[in-house]
Order: structure tokens, then sequence, then C-alpha cells
């Protein structure tokens, strides 16, 4: 939290009101400023992840404990973006630690199967209903690479169906219509929640899709969950058209004990993970029907090589494995969704409460504020967002010690406290009471 000056001062204009946040930013983080400028000179952009990249300049970070962050200028953060969904356990879990420790002292890099990894894949498969085999790999990305190349290969199809705003993965990413990054695939875009027009495209494609890929709820595109009957019928089109459909949890998995699928009963063909269920550490992995995975079985005839050096890396199985069994466990789970829905239904109050074009979307530990005061079922209306009113609201928290992603998107971790998630809201209220002419359309 800043000190001096009052953290928050409305203004007349959007304009000015983030002019004089970004002026106040950059005055208070000098040494943020001076090492991002030290990181372009190596790092294309100066950030690992685009993602992590806004204005003024991102926030440098010097250590994390329990739910807390710490900037390399000293200001202390509660810790509301939790690595969007990778920190479920927050900083430096005595638990995910221990097993860290104990899995490097018993020696890495192993050079072959490891009795570390059979264990975390046992979990995984009672954990994820479609998952009847399963292979890891290192990230949500490749997850979803190998996944859809594997329906290319059972389908003999050769198209792609995905849908506008989704995100799934650095060469995946159809957050715009334009996309020159992304992987060079025969891919059909399909409008998310809209049943019909997403049908009359898999009719019109059915003999060339090889898979539908979606996330059960849109994570990165701002939490928007997707309706139990769009998936039921996701599902019904792909088993009536022998096209492979592919749930990519790689976020929402957290969203109950047995992910997003669980939670609504639609059991997909095939499944992507990452993020969080490697305790923290890298980790990818995706599965799905044993039909389907067993091509990869190196002793069967006509076998796909699936190769990754770090695939069974031994520190992520280790700390996947207790992190999944003995802290995330279905009660945690449960819990932590709760009071995640709790929350978000205590920052709509106050969006109410202050008469203001926000609501906060999303389901149990993952929510995004919208700022519309329509109901908001398509990624695409993010494309009405003012980028400037997310900037100032990202802006205000900061200045408040409350860290969240530009987007707005607030993801719970296991330490909060419960004094924590009422200092989250009296701080959301605070900032929209302050910006209330600015936020009222
Ligand atoms: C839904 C979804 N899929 C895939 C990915 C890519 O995962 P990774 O960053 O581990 O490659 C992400 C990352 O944010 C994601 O949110």
């Amino acid at each position: 939290m800043y000190t001096g000056d009052s953290a928050f001062r409305p203004n007349v204009d959007l304009d000015a009101a983030l002019a004089e946040a970004e002026a106040q930013f950059v005055a208070a983080n000098p040494d943020s400023h001076k090492r991002y400028d030290r990181a372009r000179r190596s790092i294309a952009g100066g950030v690992s992840r685009s993602a992590l990249h806004y204005g003024p300049f991102p926030l440098v970070f010097d250590h994390g404990d329990g739910q807390f962050i710490w900037d390399v200028d000293g200001h202390e953060y509660l810790d509301a973006m939790g690595d969007y969904t990778a920190g479920i356990f927050g900083h430096n879990h005595p638990r995910v630690r221990q097993a860290i420790l104990d899995a490097f002292d018993n020696g890495i890099a192993l050079n072959g199967p490891h009795r570390f990894e059979a264990p975390f894949a046992e979990v995984l498969c009672e954990r994820i209903p479609s998952f009847e085999k399963m292979r890891f790999c290192s990230s949500g990305t490749e997850a979803n690479l190998f996944a859809l190349s594997l329906a290319r290969v059972a389908t003999g199809r050769d198209a792609f169906m995905a849908f506008d705003g989704s995100y799934h993965g650095g060469v995946f990413n159809f957050a715009k219509t334009d996309m020159p990054f992304n992987f060079p695939a025969n891919w059909v875009m399909a409008p998310f929640n809209d049943i019909d027009a997403t049908r009359a495209l898999v009719e019109a494609h059915a003999s060339d899709l090889a898979a539908i890929l979606v996330e059960p709820m849109i994570g990165a595109g701002g939490c928007i969950p997707a309706e139990t009957a769009f998936l039921q019928a996701l599902r019904e089109m792909a088993t009536a058209h022998d096209i492979v459909l592919i749930f990519d949890e790689v976020m929402t998995s957290r969203l109950g004990p047995q992910g997003m699928q669980g939670r609504v009963g639609v059991i997909p063909d095939m499944t992507s993970v990452s993020k969080f269920l490697g305790g923290g550490m890298t980790f990818g992995a995706f599965g799905g029907r044993a039909d389907l995975m067993d091509r990869f079985d190196p002793e069967s005839e006509d076998a796909l090589p699936l190769a990754g050096t770090f695939s069974n890396n031994v520190l992520t199985m280790e700390a996947g494995r207790v992190a999944l069994s003995d802290i995330y466990t279905a009660a945690a789970a449960n819990d932590l969704n709760a009071r995640g829905d709790r929350l978000r239904e205590r920052f709509n109050e106050c969006a109410e409460a202050h008469d203001v074009a926000v609501r906060f979307i999303g389901i149990g530990s993952m929510m995004n504020p919208h700022f519309t005061r329509q109901a908001v079922r398509s990624p695409r209306q993010n494309a009405l967002t003012d980028p400037r009113k997310r900037a100032l609201l990202h802006l205000d928290l900061i200045a408040a010690g409350v860290f969240t992603a530009r987007s707005g998107m607030f993801v719970l971790s296991l330490p909060m406290t419960d004094a924590d998630l009422d200092r989250l809201v009296e701080t959301v209220d605070d900032c929209l009471a302050s910006r209330r002419s600015l936020f009222a359309d």
C-alpha cells in the first residue's frame, strides 16, 4: 500500500484519473521501473509471459509468503491473482516445500520411469473423470498440442473447432480474430455459448473436424462460464459425428473436486490440465479415453512416439501428488469454491450499492469484473469494455495493496483467511465508491 497521499482520488474524466494513477504508480515504484528497463535489454519486451505486462511497467517481485507477495520497492500485496490459477497453494506451502525437498534429495533426472510418477498419475486419474489413461508433459500449451495431434491421428481429419475469445496456450490464443502467431491449423471458429450457430458449423464441417476444443469456463478471457446446456450440446454433436471432444481444464480443474466436468456432469473424450495440479511446479498433462491414449503405448503396433525431456520431472511428480492428495482434497476444493462464490456475490453487492456498471462474473475461486450492467455470456462482450477502466481499477487495487491481473481476474488461494476476503471486499468497495462517476456507464 502506498503511504502519504490518499490512494484513491476521484477524477472528472477517465484520462485524467488514469494519468494520475499512473503517475502515482511510477513515483512509488522506482526499483521496479529500473529493473524492468534492465530486463528489456535482454528479454524481449522485458517479460517472459506477455500476459504479465501492463502499463506503465509491470511490478517486479522480490518474494512471497503464504497469501502475500512483496515487490522490489518493498510494498506488500495480498496476492489476489494467484498466478492466473497456478498459485492455489500460496507461497512456500510447508507440505509442498517438504515434498520438493524430499524428492530433490532423492536425486533428479533419474533417466527412466521413477517411483514418484505412477502414484501421481493414479491420483489424477481418480480426480479427473475423463482420465482413463493420461500422459504428462510440461505445460498446458503442450497438453493441448498433444491432445489435438492425437485427435487428428485418431480421426484421420485435420480441422479443429475452437471458440472466439478462448485461450489454450501461447500458440492457441483466440482473444482476437486475427492472431498471426497461432499454430497454423485448419481452425473452425465458433461463438461461445451459442448452440445453434455452433451446431450449424459442426454440421457444415463434420467430415473435416478432428476435435472440438473448449474451456468449460473461459478463463483468461473473463471467467465466463459455459452454460451446461452448451457443454451438453457439444457432447451430443461430438458423439454424433465422431469428433473428439476436448475440455481444456487448465484453469477450471480447480473449480470442483473433479474439475468442471465433474461439476456439470459432462464428460469429454479428452482433457488437458496444467497450472496448480503440479503443486506449483512446471506441469502439464492430458488424457482421456483409453482407446485414444493407448495409441502412445510403445508395445502396440504403429505406436505414436511421444517424448518430452521434463515430462516426468521428479519435483513436479511428487509436489503434485502431495498437493492434490493431501492439500487440495475434495473437501478443500468444495470449501474454497464456496468461499469464492460468496466473495463474488459480495463484490456484486458493492457494485449495486454504488450503482456502477460493473459485474463480477465467474465460478467459485475465479472471477473477473466486467464493465457492464448486462449479463455476460460471451467473450465477444469484452470488446465493449474500455481498457482504461480495467487499468484504473488495477492501479487503484495495487495502490491499496491488493494485486490482481490487469484484466481484473481475481483468483483465491488456500492460505487466504476470511479477514483477507473481507479486506478484498472493503478494497473493491472503496475503489468503486471513489470511481463511481467514471464507472457509471
Ligand atoms: C485455459 C488455458 N489453457 C491453456 C493454457 C496454457 O497453459 P501453459 O501456460 O501452461 O502453457 C492456459 C494458460 O493460461 C489456459 O488458461
